[in-house]
């Protein structure tokens, strides 16, 4: 009986500890986080810290489409002092000083309701997607073909999300600039669905390195105007 009694106390101590201080604790703190402000001398940046919001509509159809098990949104803190390996992580980017990218923290994730961290990086991390992202326009053709970019990329194309129709008159101005293999026939346009215009609202939000307040070394990293 003793014994039987052990073995449950020590099942309930090796699942339900970890379990309590993995899950339920974090789970905790994280509901109870608020936008941190900044101040105005210290940090030199007006408002609230996460200043914006990502695009909810958006991740909506980044969730169903399941590009989290290719693409995570999560730059780990630095092991050992083994940094360099992530270095410029969403920083080949003109509107960005080449200061490295800073680790992501709870407050990133802020008014999502799921952080998107991802399954595996099979793909770029799309953490500070926004600052590197190129125009609408090429995104789209990332999403549509993109073997069109990349003729070795082993991202799925999303068609689904476009609509291919045949072209009224002059060529629409939201259809895709398709050349080569993945163009339509001729007389057709190939057009985003409102699905597709949502998705890229959200990619060219992803921006998780904004200065933390209080973080004066993060100043130097103020994002320019885009
Ligand atoms: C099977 C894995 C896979 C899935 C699923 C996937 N991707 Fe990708 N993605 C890749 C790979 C690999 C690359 C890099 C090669 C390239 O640029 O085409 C990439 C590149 C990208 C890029 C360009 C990144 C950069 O830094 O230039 C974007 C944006 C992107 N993917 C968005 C998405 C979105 C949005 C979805 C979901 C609708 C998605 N991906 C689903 C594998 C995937």
């Amino acid at each position: 009986m003793s014994n039987f009694r052990t073995f449950i106390l020590t099942l309930i101590a090796s699942f339900g500890l970890p379990w309590l201080c993995l899950i339920i604790i974090p789970a905790i703190k994280y509901q109870a986080l608020t936008p941190v402000a900044y101040d105005k001398d210290k940090d030199g940046l007006d408002g609230y810290y996460p200043p914006a919001p990502i695009n909810r509509q958006g991740q909506i159809i980044y969730a169903r489409e399941g590009c989290v098990q290719c693409h995570t949104q999560m730059i780990r803190p630095p092991q050992l002092a083994l940094d360099g390996w992530r270095k410029g992580w969403g920083q080949d980017q003109e509107a960005r000083p080449a200061a490295p990218t800073r680790s992501n923290t709870l407050l990133d994730y802020l008014s999502e309701p799921y952080a998107f961290l991802g399954v595996q990086r099979i793909g770029p991390d799309l953490t500070n997607y926004g600052w590197r992202a190129p125009s609408r326009g090429a995104l789209h053709l990332i999403l549509y073909a993109p073997r069109s970019i990349h003729d070795w990329s082993t991202m799925p194309a999303f068609k689904s999300l476009y609509i291919e129709r045949k072209a009224q008159g002059p060529v629409a101005e939201e259809a895709l600039k398709l050349t080569g293999k993945s163009a339509p026939k001729a007389g057709y346009e190939v057009v985003p669905t409102a699905e597709a215009e949502a998705l890229v609202d959200y990619l060219l939000s992803l921006k998780k390195d904004y200065p933390i307040p209080g973080a004066t070394a993060a100043v130097a990293a103020t994002p320019a105007k885009k």
